[in-house]
């Protein structure tokens, strides 16, 4: 979504706006632009679609920059009108003297646009971030004050902002401002940034202060003032990144998604380090802040996510009822937020994100926090708005994800959820302890197991290959990995634009089944261990007897399979209920050869953000 970089300082104003710009785009946009401060002007450069038809823009022009000592910049994901040069930010005030960069809604346009017009402002584009700019030009206009100007503008916005701000007659200042969107300033020697996320300036700086809603940041070269939207100073504390620059290479992959997929083996042992070490001591999770005795009678978890954290929400949720035998509702943030939930005080919410910025999840944290719930966050990104909203914080330890298909950050989810539910378990003393110390053991050997996946992906490669010119597929499953067929089907449709939809096997004959025919291929995921084998089993003949092409994802070496599918994709042996942890991996890789094989923008998928912060 949205990506925002603002920077003053002694550095190549512009070279440190187009890396920040990069190094946001991963999350997804459809046209970019900067302002700079130059030669006492402000200069304006916009372009549609990628960066590199930005700075082929730059670059035409490049006779007419002198030496820029500060800048802005954007990267737009259409909302308020569409993907047009116009559209594009930044936006300026009717003279062209104020620019603006926003992220976020403001709901409320229309209003001011209507009385910014009498005033005889001229709009130019159908945006909401247009308004801000005439806005804040004209309380400037009644103050001379920039900073003053931003405050009582920001008093009449209704929505979501985070935005930066110039003007001409303030030289080198950016005046930032948030209210539930991100934005943070990154703080330097004789330099300073302001960005709306971390990896737009991890290239120069890991000091960063974080801005809460409501606060409004002045960065000049050397100094940074923080204020509340009354002007009274906000003393904040400097956090460091914990990322480095180098998490933001491919590192000679040839996407970041194949890059990601390579990293989960890793992943896996990250997040098990500390939490288990040793399969006959408990699992330690001193990050759920919730006592013992009251994990014990607690009758009631509901987890909220979006996406993919929402297909490792259902195996968590699977994995807390099974081991633990506390009832588990999972439903979409989106779902949540409007309707009348039963979430009180005696109820623990789990919100799940990668980003921890998806604006349904934080709307449906701050509710269930209204309602007194506690509320545990398990998210990659511990330095994330919704961390801070947290009562209880599992950070999952993925490191950067960049590729919009969430992979890394799935696993890591998993095996967060494993550890969560092995621990209530645990508390609870509700499963038997030989059968715990077996499932440690299985967890720790989880990822030399996918490290045998991915050392020899041809025969997913010659699948991808086989299947690529389909238009449908159907996933099917049952029990635990349901939800491996839902986020199966979720990245092919991402990452290829093929239609693909996880099904649970029995429901094929309630309907799908009627689509079946030799244009469409079923991949049946059958994990031994339990009764759902044989189960999907039988729907996978059923769907054979349609003419349907086969795909199996298992770890079984029954001749039955051999015999009956088209296509056998093999995971080493692993107990079922881990099996959603391994399963995973072939399908991520199948889904990135076949969009690989279709040449598809596999990093960054059309219509796609890594991070949606509007509702
Ligand atoms: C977007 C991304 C998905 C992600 C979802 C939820 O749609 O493209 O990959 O699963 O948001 O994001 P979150 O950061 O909350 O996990």
């Amino acid at each position: 979504m949205c990506g925002i970089v603002g920077y003053t300082g002694y550095r190549d104003v512009i070279d440190v706006l187009f890396k920040g710009l990069t190094n946001l785009e991963y999350r997804g946009y459809d046209s970019a632009g900067i302002a700079i401060r130059d030669d006492n002007k402000i200069k304006i450069y916009k372009s549609l679609g990628k960066l590199i038809n930005l700075k082929n823009e730059v670059k035409e022009k490049q006779t007419e920059i002198v030496k820029p000592t500060s800048g802005i910049g954007h990267i737009r994901w259409a909302t308020h009108g569409s993907p047009s040069l116009v559209n594009a930010h930044p936006h300026t005030c009717t003279c062209g003297n104020l620019v603006v960069v926003h992220n976020g809604i403001i709901e409320n346009y229309k209003e001011l646009r209507e009385q910014l017009i009498k005033l005889g402002c001229e709009f130019r584009s159908q945006t909401d971030t247009e308004t801000i700019a005439h806005l804040v030009a004209h309380e400037y206009s009644k103050v001379n004050d920039l900073e003053i100007a931003v405050r009582n503008s920001v008093k009449q916005l209704q929505g979501a902002y985070a935005v930066c701000v110039m003007h001409k007659e303030v030289p080198d200042v950016i005046v930032g401002a948030r209210k539930h969107a991100p934005m943070l300033v990154g703080v330097g020697e004789g330099e300073n940034f302001i960005a709306s996320d971390t990896p737009a300036i991890i290239e120069y700086t890991k000091k960063t202060i974080y801005l809460d809603d409501n606060e409004i940041a002045v960065v000049t070269k050397d100094n940074v003032k923080i204020t509340d939207v009354n002007g009274v100073i906000v003393n904040k504390k400097v956090e460091i990144l914990p990322w480095e620059p180098v998490a933001l290479s491919k590192l000679g992959y040839k996407h970041f998604m194949l890059k990601e997929i390579h990293e989960q083996p890793d992943v896996i042992r990250n997040v098990l380090n500390g939490k288990l070490y040793d399969i006959d001591a408990p699992i330690s999770l001193n990050e759920v802040k919730i006592s013992a005795d009251i994990l014990k009678k607690l009758n009631k978890i509901e987890i909220i996510a979006c996406g993919t954290s929402l297909h490792a929400s259902l195996v968590g949720k699977y994995l807390i009822e099974d081991f633990a035998g506390i009832s588990v509702e999972v439903e979409p943030s989106s779902e949540y937020i409007y309707r009348k939930t039963t979430t009180d005080s005696s109820t623990l919410v789990i919100g799940v994100s990668q980003s921890g910025e998806t604006a349904d999840t934080i709307t449906a944290i701050k509710q269930a926090k209204e309602k007194n719930a506690h509320v545990l966050i398990i998210t990659n990104r511990p330095d994330s708005n919704m961390a801070r909203l947290a009562d209880s914080l599992i950070p999952v330890n993925a490191g950067i994800e960049v590729s919009v298909a969430a992979t890394k950050s799935y696993t890591a989810q998993l095996i967060s959820f494993y550890l969560l539910a092995i621990y209530l378990a645990e508390i609870k003393n509700s499963l038997d302890k030989s059968y715990v110390k077996n499932l440690k053991h299985e967890l720790i050997q989880l990822p030399t197991k996918i490290e045998e996946i991915l050392s020899n992906t041809s025969n997913i490669q010659e699948c991808a290959r086989k299947f690529s010119s389909f238009k449908n597929f159907i996933y099917i499953a049952r029990g635990i990995n349901l939800a491996t067929a839902y986020e199966g089907a979720l990245k092919l449709k991402e990452i290829s634009y093929i239609n693909a939809t996880g099904y649970p096997a029995g429901e094929l004959k309630h309907g799908p089944i009627a689509m079946l025919d030799e244009t469409m291929p079923v991949l049946s995921i059958l994990m031994p261990g339990g009764v759902c084998y044989e189960k999907v089993l039988s729907n996978s003949e059923e769907a054979k007897a349609r003419n349907a092409k086969l795909i199996a994802l298992t770890s079984s070496d029954d001749d039955n399979i051999k015999s009956l599918f088209d296509v056998v994709l093999k995971v080493p042996q692993v107990n079922e209920i881990l099996s959603p942890a391994i399963a995973c991996v072939p399908l991520q890789l199948l889904a990135y050869y076949i969009a690989e094989f279709l040449g598809k923008d596999v990093d960054q998928p059309r219509n796609l953000a890594k991070s949606v912060t509007v509702e």
